[in-house]
């Protein structure tokens, strides 16, 4: 289950951290963000180093569907209706800028990865959303963007409704997350070297990977989800979110533009050269009560009702941060930490906002004025605007880290068939188990190594997934997604028979 974009480009190969050195800039996460920050630096005099936990630009930027646009949903009607008329302006112009800055880079360093504008929608089928698109459509001219409500589009179905913006942009994410890597001569990149510990030293921080110590004074963490708790909870801020992507051959030929609707279940449209990238099946990271294995089935079969005879060829997923008021924290990690910056909470929308997040850091630690920072503060503190999805995760973390952990298990295990795997009495114990096709046994403590959340099964992706932050792991208790930073504890089967 990879990804077209990575399916289609070379992996990188970097040195891992292999001794101590001091930088000014230190940044973690390889990524499109920790990547366009180190380029918007390069030229700055500042000696810059980045630390990737596995390979370059292969985890959430390698499962996108890479859209860059500013439209981000139905959201200008909501921020205007929640932050004011200037702050919805600066979110909107913040990432219009964004795409100019990315065609900018594309045409400076002539990355060849197929950018292309495109107009971008967002479209209903469903008379209830009808007057919710005229609402946005009317708050997005007011704030100066040419938005078009239109009830035609070039999908190949009818619509009731649907916002188009024009001008918008689309590439290929890995082809250009190697265009600006070739740009960043001047940067030290080291790959697999996981960054397990940040501490503060005397105006400096020392930051562990593989046995080492980068020294910094700038200290950027670009990871996807923020690898330090303490003093930021973005824990109590955050929550993750999941959804699937197939990419198809519909035998003929592909339509314009790009397209999500503003419905749920939400469905997603996006053409590649020769696939359409068709999105949807979201849920919560870690929810165990849906059917996980339907998640691809449904987007095949709905997309099969379109174009019989389309064919699948890859299916993929993703995750990402969704913030409790929709604006993802950028800036500051914290008050009482000087020179130490987050990017997070992007709700599916990274291409752009991975280089608003960019530059608003840059431009901080080269001492300009941003005009957007204020907008995206990481540190800002504003009357929670999503109760529900507050109260959501609060039940959720009550639930995890103390109910579910006191109930006995339903299954014994031996009732788990190959091939599957869950939480099991083994013994008289609680443990995790998966069984592979041959009968083989894989065993784990089933609690986060993030803060002890009990862990769900993942049939679909044989992964043990965290409900709370979104902490995942393979079926041997591998770290896949932070914002843990420990693999699990394993369980020994043979010292327990
Ligand atoms: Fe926080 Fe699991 S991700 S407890």
């Amino acid at each position: 289950m990879i990804s077209y974009w990575v399916d289609s480009t070379e992996t990188t190969n970097f040195p891992n951290l292999n001794s101590n050195l001091t930088t000014d800039v230190c940044i973690i996460g390889g990524g499109i963000t920790g990547l366009a920050t180190a380029y918007m630096l390069k030229d700055s005099g500042l000696n810059i180093t980045l630390l990737e936990a596995a390979r370059i630009g292969m985890g959430v930027s390698a499962n996108t569907t890479a859209k860059i646009t500013s439209q981000h949903g139905l959201i200008y009607d909501y921020l205007i209706k929640s932050f004011g008329h200037e702050s919805a302006k600066k979110y909107l112009d913040s990432n219009q800028e964004a795409i100019k800055a990315i065609e900018n880079i594309i045409k400076t360093e002539n990355i060849d990865c197929g950018f292309e504008h495109q107009d971008n929608y967002v479209y209903t089928c469903s008379s209830n959303y009808i007057q919710k698109i005229k609402d946005e459509t009317s708050a997005v001219n007011h704030l100066g963007l040419r938005a078009k409500l239109v009830t035609e589009t070039p999908l190949p179905f009818n619509i009731k409704a649907a916002i188009c913006f024009p001008n918008q942009a689309k590439f290929h994410i890995r082809k250009y997350i190697l265009g600006l890597l070739s740009a960043l001569k001047n940067t030290r990149i080291f790959e697999d070297s996981k960054v397990i510990n940040i501490k503060l030293d005397n105006g400096r921080y020392k930051v562990s990977a593989n046995n080492h110590i980068v020294d910094c004074k700038h200290l950027v963490i670009a990871t996807h989800y923020p690898i330090k708790n303490f003093p930021g909870m973005y824990f109590l801020k955050m929550y993750q979110d999941k959804s699937y992507v197939i990419g198809v051959d519909i035998k003929k030929t592909l339509f314009d533009g790009m397209y999500i609707s503003a419905e749920t279940p939400v469905t997603s449209f996006r053409p590649t050269e020769n696939l359409l990238l068709v999105g949807g099946s979201g849920h919560k990271t870690g929810k165990n009560n849906i059917d996980l294995d339907k998640s691809y089935v449904n987007l095949e079969n709905y997309i099969k009702k379109i174009y019989p005879d389309a064919e699948v060829k890859y299916r993929w997923s993703t995750e990402d941060c969704v913030t409790l008021d929709k604006i993802p924290y950028i800036g500051k990690f914290s008050k009482l930490y000087n020179n130490m910056y987050v990017a997070t909470g992007y709700k599916k929308w990274g291409m752009t906002t991975s280089h608003v997040a960019a530059k608003i850091i840059a431009d901080d630690i080269l001492g300009k004025e941003n005009p957007y920072s204020s907008i995206y503060s990481a540190t800002r503190l504003h009357p929670i605007k999503n109760c529900k999805e507050f109260g959501n995760m609060l039940n959720q973390s009550i639930y995890s880290l103390a109910i579910n952990k006191i109930k006995k298990p339903k299954l014994d295990y031996t009732e788990i068939q190959n091939n599957c795997g869950g939480i099991v009495n083994y013994n008289g114990k609680k443990i995790g188990i998966y069984k592979d096709s041959n009968g083989k046994m894989y065993a784990v403590k089933p609690y986060c190594s993030h803060l002890g959340c009990e862990l769900s099964w993942n049939n679909l992706e044989k992964t043990w997934d965290c409900p709370c932050h979104g902490s995942r792991f393979d079926y041997t208790g591998k770290i896949i997604t932070e914002p843990t930073t420990r693999n699990l504890e394993t369980f020994d089967l043979e010292s327990h028979p």
